[in-house]
């Protein structure tokens, strides 16, 4: 008999990461692995992400709410899972500050209802699990609050895996809370779980709720670019294909029970991100582009500040180097240019996802601020 192939069950498989993380994993196992999307399709949902997947007979979607546990408990059932990728969550702050509850409900709940499927598919009556099973939950490194700006001639600080946790928004409280009810499987049941938390990801098919997508969108089209606070905030900025790569290589070489912190060291104001946005864009847009004639510094628009807005959050990524072997491929430079690339490219894309309630949201979200 053929070897059985590795099946994995990713929640959330249709929004920014889970996508850019099934393309990772396609283009380097192919035909070796099975792929069971398994996906509610809310508004940061998109099937469009994953167009040239559909085709494959090692790609399944399944449309389903993680909260749901008869949703759930069915693919277990019809599925032999080896490994569970849960990205499925509500994930913007804005979000959060305005309709806490959802984050909880998804967040939580979500992640409680993942852990109890999963346990119950993959436990045995002696309490072991099933060998070779593995559960990775994919995190934030916004759990760990916010860090100090490094006062001249200080050594900055950094978010290590045991730095305590000390969120502030509704939306990296729940991650928070996620994270912990992980943790208490493993404690409590032997839970084969890994924990990652990585730092802001950008790239391709992010939805331009988002600092890079929404400013590059808003460029194009000759709007202001709103700028909370002073811009100065710092966030640590990944490649989204550097995250996928992570989270396979927890999965492979990880320890058991280990939670890894992903982070390429890439620190940048939200200022200077908006900046380096402008450049790139004139840098690509050729000359016969009208979009070009959009695109301007006087555009940036400071604007009231994101209430509880997190100054700081830096990874320190020793701990998957030293242990796993990971380290990003691509530097922000190269990544921006395919980021800014990417969107320039795919205005369908943008469009498709910001006719409807994206307007409505921009509205409420930007009009008075
Ligand atoms: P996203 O908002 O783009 O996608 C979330 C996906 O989850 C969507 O496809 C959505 O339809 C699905 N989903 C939402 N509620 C669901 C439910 N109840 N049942 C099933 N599916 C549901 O998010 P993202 O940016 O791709 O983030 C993915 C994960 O990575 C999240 O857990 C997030 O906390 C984490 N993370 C994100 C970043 C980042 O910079 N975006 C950084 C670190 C960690
Ligand atoms: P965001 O992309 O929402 O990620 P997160 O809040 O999870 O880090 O925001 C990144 C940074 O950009 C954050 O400091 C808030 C800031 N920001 C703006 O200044 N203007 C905007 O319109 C948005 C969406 C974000």
């Amino acid at each position: 008999m053929a070897d059985k192939k590795r099946t994995y069950l990713v929640t959330g498989g249709a929004g920014f990461i889970g996508s850019n993380y099934i393309h990772y994993m396609f283009d380097k196992y192919d035909d070796q692995i099975i792929i069971i999307n398994f996906d509610k399709l809310t508004y940061a949902g998109n099937l469009a992400n994953l167009s040239d997947v559909e085709g494959r007979d090692n790609y399944i979607f399944v449309k389903g709410d993680v909260t749901d546990r008869k949703d759930v408990s069915s693919v277990f059932e019809k599925y032999d899972i080896d490994r569970v990728v849960h990205f499925a969550a509500e994930s913007h702050v804005d979000r959060s500050i305005v309709d806490p509850e959802i984050f909880v409900r998804t967040n939580v709940l979500g992640t409680a209802t993942m852990l109890n499927c999963t346990r119950d598919a993959w436990q045995q009556e002696d309490g072991s699990f099933i060998e070779g099973k593995r559960f990775l939950h994919v995190s934030t490194d916004e759990v760990y609050g916010s860090l100090q700006e490094p006062k001249e001639g200080e050594e900055p600080s950094y978010f290590y895996e045991t730095t305590p946790y000390d969120p502030h928004s509704p939306y990296s409280a729940s991650k928070a809370s996620s994270d912990f009810i992980v943790k208490a499987y493993i404690d409590t049941y032997g839970f084969p779980a890994n924990i990652t938390n990585c730092s802001n990801n950008y790239g391709a098919y992010q939805f331009p709720e988002k600092l890079i997508p929404l400013m590059i969108h808003n460029a194009l089209e000759g709007k202001a670019l709103p700028v909370y606070g002073d811009g100065k905030n710092v966030r640590d900025w990944l490649y989204v294909m550097d995250h996928a790569k992570g989270i396979d290589m927890v999965m492979e070489k990880g320890k058991l029970g280990e939670t890894y912190n992903i982070g390429g060291h890439n620190e940048r104001q939200n200022i200077q991100i908006i900046h380096t946005i402008l450049d790139t864009l004139m840098e690509l847009l050729p000359p016969e582009d009208t979009r070009r004639m959009n695109v301007s510094k006087d555009l940036i628009t400071y604007v009231t500040d994101r209430l509880g807005h997190d100054r700081r959050y830096a990874i320190a990524p020793d701990k998957i180097k030293s242990e796993v072997g990971w380290e990003p491929d691509t530097c922000f430079e190269d990544g921006i240019r395919l980021t800014v690339k990417w969107y320039l490219e795919n205005e369908d894309w943008v469009n498709n996802v910001t006719s409807g309630d994206y307007q409505k949201y921009y509205e409420e979200m930007y009009s008075n601020r």
